[in-house]
């Protein structure tokens, strides 16, 4: 880490790095805010919940609470218990927010690299905590081997290659229809964090490649030097990721319900009144609205 700074302070004496003046970084310690600017916040919403929880700490940006609310608010609706997975307890503040948020039952893991964190008194018996290293592919394997989540929340280390590990080892874990989401992406761009604008390594250029993966078989050819190994990744990809939504610092991941095993079709419109009944027997496929998620295939 040392050896990187150096290297950024010789490069920037040297004048190779152009130095953004607009850049706002992290608020300073005490600068977070207790109580919400906002009014008019919809009862039982996550900012609502979030806002009024008073037992263990949590801290989470503004735009995540709506961000939450946004793509959460399909399971509160569905009203069944969910599975979900955070990978950083901290104080523990978080893991009650989601279950006093998401449908009564719902079970809630957390894993955190703190021995501390085993200490936490939750007020809810379906939280349960796991001591480790999300990014240690043994501890995994060891206690999450058979394990599935509809929802995983990475707000752990935030360092490029552990975001990156974890993703590879839990995506597989992810249940059909489900969200990875991850947190704190703003940190790709610092070398503090193994990352830096624009880097192969930084975490959200391995999520910028999520684009390609979606459109991955409109591509009629690739650069010499890809391997087959490869491209085969990438159709893995292009069959479960469904959709890459990113906003600022969050990017949300979500799987398809069904793998995708063939190309979209094309429709048409109609040019007389055709009934939902002959529209069947033409064999189209309906988006089905009344799934969590849009069902493509049949
Ligand atoms: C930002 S805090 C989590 C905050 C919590 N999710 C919340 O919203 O209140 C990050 C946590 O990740 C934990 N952590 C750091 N590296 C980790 C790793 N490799 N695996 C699991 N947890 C890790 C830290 O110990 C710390 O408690």
């Amino acid at each position: 880490m040392q050896f990187k700074q150096g290297q950024f302070l010789i490069d920037k004496i040297r004048g190779k790095l152009k130095i953004n003046k607009y850049q706002e970084w992290l608020p300073k310690e005490g600068d977070y805010r207790k109580t919400s600017p906002m009014i008019n916040i919809q009862p039982n919403s996550f900012y609502d919940i979030f806002r009024t929880h008073n037992n263990l700490p949590t801290q989470k940006w503004e735009q995540y609470l709506h961000i939450y609310e946004k793509h959460l608010k399909i399971f509160k609706e569905e009203n069944k218990p969910v599975n979900l997975m955070e990978i950083g307890v901290d104080r523990g503040g978080s893991l009650e927010v989601w279950s006093k948020y998401l449908p009564e039952n719902s079970q809630i893991t957390g894993i955190d690299i703190n021995p501390k964190c085993a200490e936490i008194e939750f007020n809810n018996p379906n939280i349960k905590v796991f001591i480790g290293s999300a990014s240690d592919v043994d501890f995994i394997n060891t206690n999450f081997s058979d394990a599935n989540f509809d929802i995983i929340i990475d707000d752990g280390s935030h360092i490029c290659s552990d975001v990156i590990t974890t993703f590879e080892e839990f995506f597989p874990k992810l249940t059909p229809g489900g969200l990875y989401i991850i947190e704190d992406l703003h940190t790709s761009y610092n070398k503090k964090w193994g990352g830096s604008y624009k880097s192969p390594k930084s975490s959200i250029e391995y999520f910028k490649n999520f684009i390609d993966y979606m459109n991955f078989k409109y591509i009629p050819e690739f650069p010499i030097e890809t391997t087959d190994e490869q491209i085969e990744k990438m159709k893995k990809m292009h069959e479960q990721i469904a959709s890459l939504t990113a906003y600022d610092s969050v990017i949300i991941i979500e799987k398809y319900n069904i793998p995708k095993y063939r190309a979209f079709k094309s429709y048409e419109t109609e040019s007389k009144n055709i009934t939902k009944e002959e529209l069947l027997s033409q064999n189209l496929t309906l988006c089905n609205t009344e799934t969590r998620f849009e069902k493509f295939f049949k």
